[in-house]
């Protein structure tokens, strides 16, 4: 398997996971996660979205959590937007990069933001001359690129004409969505090496959702076709309320663990981050998909029961409780 020495994990929990959230969670401790997740060693965050609070009202205090965030050096503190409105909130906010979102279908286009991709497009252009008087980088995220939960396929044909208008309005980073996790690890890897191949040199964002337990397997997949920036959820929190049945990104604990695994160093503190999950499990106040956090990392050495350390060892299944499952003398 050919795989990067290192991997950028960029943390988009604080805006794709809050924004799916019954309850608004209080703009403090959005805040407190933002900076725990700095501090466990995240180097890019996309903190929130400056949407309309109508559409996405889990984020309407979207510029006290950017302001109250702590700036860490190295950090990037990012946002997202989707109309030239936000691009101006953004830029006032003092947002590092902007990420502007479009969808390679036409309905869900329609369902995210009620634009149709050339309406989409015609925002891009002032987004893109906004942030570009201000200096700041352009991130053209290509959502749906793989499958549109209302029409079905998306032909990679449409996702790379999409790819092409962006990089026209000069954005310096693409990005590939998997928005409802229905793309299979053959075609993420497809549609990483196309995008790649049509624009050497500039960089590539994934963005994989769990919706159908695919997400590793396709960083996997994603990876194979060169890809070093994976987005991902702390918790794997998230989702898109405008698509049906949608559910969380790839949990970033989860692919953090994975990565490491693999020998691919992304400069996080694993065990700061499990922490983190944990807490924000709390403040949802519900279950979260992450394994990890759950099952501890699969390299934690558990403590030895005393009886499995005695020199003859366990004699019968009766010695050790909890040990049923044997079924068996354990010492044959
Ligand atoms: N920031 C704050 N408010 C905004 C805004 C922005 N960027 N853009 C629009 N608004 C306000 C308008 O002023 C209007 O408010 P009002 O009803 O009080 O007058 C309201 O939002 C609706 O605006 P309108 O221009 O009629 O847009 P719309 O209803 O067609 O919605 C979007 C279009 C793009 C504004 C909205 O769909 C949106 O923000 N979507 C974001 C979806 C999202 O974040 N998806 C997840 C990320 S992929
Ligand atoms: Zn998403």
């Amino acid at each position: 398997m050919k795989l990067p020495p290192r991997v950028t994990v960029r943390e988009v929990g604080t805006r794709d996971g809050f924004q799916f959230e019954r309850a608004f969670i209080p703009t403090a401790d959005k805040t407190a996660i933002v900076d725990e997740l700095t501090a466990a060693g995240i180097s890019r965050i996309e903190v929130t979205s400056f949407v309309s609070p109508r559409a996405v009202p889990q984020l309407a205090d979207a510029e006290e959590v950017f302001a109250a965030a702590e700036r860490r050096p190295g950090v990037s503190y990012e946002v997202l937007v989707a109309n030239s409105r936000g691009a101006k909130r953004a830029v006032a906010a003092g947002a590092e990069r902007i990420l502007v979102v479009i969808a390679a279908s036409d309905v869900f286009n329609r369902a995210n933001v009620n634009m149709t991709m050339r309406q989409s497009l015609a925002q891009a252009v002032e987004i893109a001359e906004i942030a570009g008087a201000a200096g700041i980088p352009l991130i053209g995220a290509l959502a749906a690129a793989t499958a549109c939960p209302y029409t079905g396929e998306v032909p990679e044909e449409r996702v790379l004409w999409l790819a092409d208008q962006f990089v026209e309005l000069g954005v310096s980073e693409l990005y590939v969505a998997d928005s409802i996790g229905m793309g299979f690890p053959q075609q993420v890897q497809h549609l990483t090496s196309a995008v790649m191949e049509r624009f050497p040199g500039l960089p590539l964002i994934v963005h994989l959702h769990n919706t159908r337990g695919m997400a590793l397997a396709n960083v996997l997949a994603a990876l194979e076709a060169g890809a070093t920036t994976f987005d991902a959820s702390i918790g794997g929190l998230g989702g898109c309320p405008f698509a049906p049945g949608a559910s969380g990104n790839i949990c970033t604990e989860d692919l953090v663990h994975m990565l490491h695994g693999l020998d691919i160093e992304t400069g996080i503190d694993l065990d700061l981050l499990i922490a983190t999950s944990a807490r924000v499990e709390t403040l949802v106040g519900h279950r979260l998909e992450g394994s990890v956090v759950h099952a501890g990392k699969s390299f934690r050495p558990l403590p030895v029961p005393p009886q499995l350390l005695e020199p003859e060892g366990v004699k019968t299944v009766q010695d050790v409780e909890g040990l049923a499952f044997l079924g068996r003398d354990a010492s044959n």
